[in-house]
């Protein structure tokens, strides 16, 4: 009887520190656990889907050639008839149903033109000059026109292609 007392206390304290081992290894594991799922999960991305654009629309990186993805939220605006975005160092409109890619940096001193639908042109805040959606001077000061890229739809009309 006096035995199985003491096995039992025996077994109680070794069970003690078998409970606290255990709860050390469940504190561990639970910490590991909310690192894992935590706000840093690496799930690999992909370029042209979160942002939208593949390729290069930097003048200053090199040759104009990039892809649009017209129904990323960034750019499913230019469906629409009116409306434009500056990508880098290209303004793209849609001019009246026609898709345009130019150079965004008025030709006088080089700030970025708008489009402006109700005259169907692009517009210069600074000095005021005007260009055609071909880039051509419509006003000055400006006297140079502006660089104009093919914009090629897609027959979906889901992906516009600019390049030199
Ligand atoms: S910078 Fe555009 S008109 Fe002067």
């Amino acid at each position: 009887m006096q035995e199985n007392t003491m096995k039992r206390g025996q077994f109680l304290r070794e069970l003690g520190l078998s409970s606290s081992a255990l709860l050390a290894f469940y504190c561990i594991g639970t910490t590991m656990t909310a690192c894992s799922t935590g706000s840093s999960d690496p799930t690999p991305t992909t370029t042209g889907t979160t942002s939208g654009i593949t390729g290069n629309a930097d003048t200053a990186k090199g040759a104009i050639s990039f892809t649009l993805d017209l129904t990323n939220s960034k750019y499913l605006t230019l469906k629409t008839a009116g409306n434009f975005v500056i990508v880098d160092s290209i303004i793209v409109a849609n001019a009246k149903g026609t898709l345009v890619a130019l150079s965004k940096a008025c030709t006088h001193e080089g700030t970025a033109l708008s489009y402006r639908s109700a005259q169907n042109d692009f517009h210069c805040s600074n000095h005021g000059s005007e260009f055609s959606t071909t880039g051509a001077v419509e006003v000055g000061p400006a006297t140079k026109a502006l660089a104009v890229y093919q914009a090629q739809l897609s027959s979906d009309g889901n992906t516009l292609t600019v390049k030199a």
